[in-house]
């Protein structure tokens, strides 16, 4: 069965999003293992109580990305459980050469904005700051400059006047929820092409 590797650092709604889509029988997938920079990370918890070995790995030294060594440590971890595909959700390190090497073209990632208006940080946040009355989310495939990979899927959220931070964050996630599971279906069903910048998505 296709095996992905899921990297995350913070609540695992994206996670569990994926779990439930899996248990439904929505994604004939499995995820191999759940690996973490973040010794408290809730994703792990979900991850263990699902029976998905859950891993923590000292991310180094640095604060935004892993260190070499460390790194290394990540990706034999995957390699041990078979991950086919690295899904990153919400994992908060930048991912290096290295990696990259190994699972070329096969690691995505979900941003809350319409790439790309808003990378980096709350991106929510930087939406509702400069006043755009549409935002959303992206899956993307992740490449060495941050944010910028080939865009897979989108989905729209209108912003409204009486928006928080926090409110509309919400409401992206509800849609991160939804197409997140989409993508890594096709991918599964091996019906995502790249072709330059652009991904192409083939019918049924
Ligand atoms: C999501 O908003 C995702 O777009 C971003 O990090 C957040 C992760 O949320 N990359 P969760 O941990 O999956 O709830």
């Amino acid at each position: 069965m296709f095996t992905i590797g899921v990297l995350a650092s913070g609540k695992g709604s994206n996670l569990e999003a994926i779990i439930k889509h899996i248990q439904g029988g929505f994604l004939n997938v499995k995820i191999g293992v759940v690996i973490s920079d973040n010794p408290d990370a809730h994703a792990l918890e979900i991850a263990k109580s699902s029976g998905i070995p859950a891993i923590y790995i000292e991310p180094g030294k640095y604060r935004t990305f892993l260190e070499n060594t460390q790194e290394e440590k990540y990706i034999e971890c995957l390699k041990k459980y078979e991950v086919e595909f690295v899904c990153l959700a919400g994992f908060m390190r930048v991912i290096k050469k290295n990696f990259f090497a190994e699972y070329t073209n096969r690691i995505i990632n979900i941003h809350p904005s319409l790439l790309p208006s808003f990378p980096g940080l709350e991106a929510w946040k930087q939406a509702l700051d400069y006043g755009v009355k549409f935002t959303g989310c992206t899956v993307h495939f992740v490449e060495e400059d941050i944010d910028t990979g080939p865009i897979i899927l989108q989905a729209v959220v209108n912003v409204l006047n009486d928006d928080t931070p926090e409110i509309l964050h919400q409401r992206i996630q509800e849609k991160e929820h939804i197409i997140y599971p989409i993508a890594i279906k096709l991918i599964s069903e091996n019906r995502v092409r790249r072709k330059g910048r652009r991904v192409i998505i083939d019918e049924d």
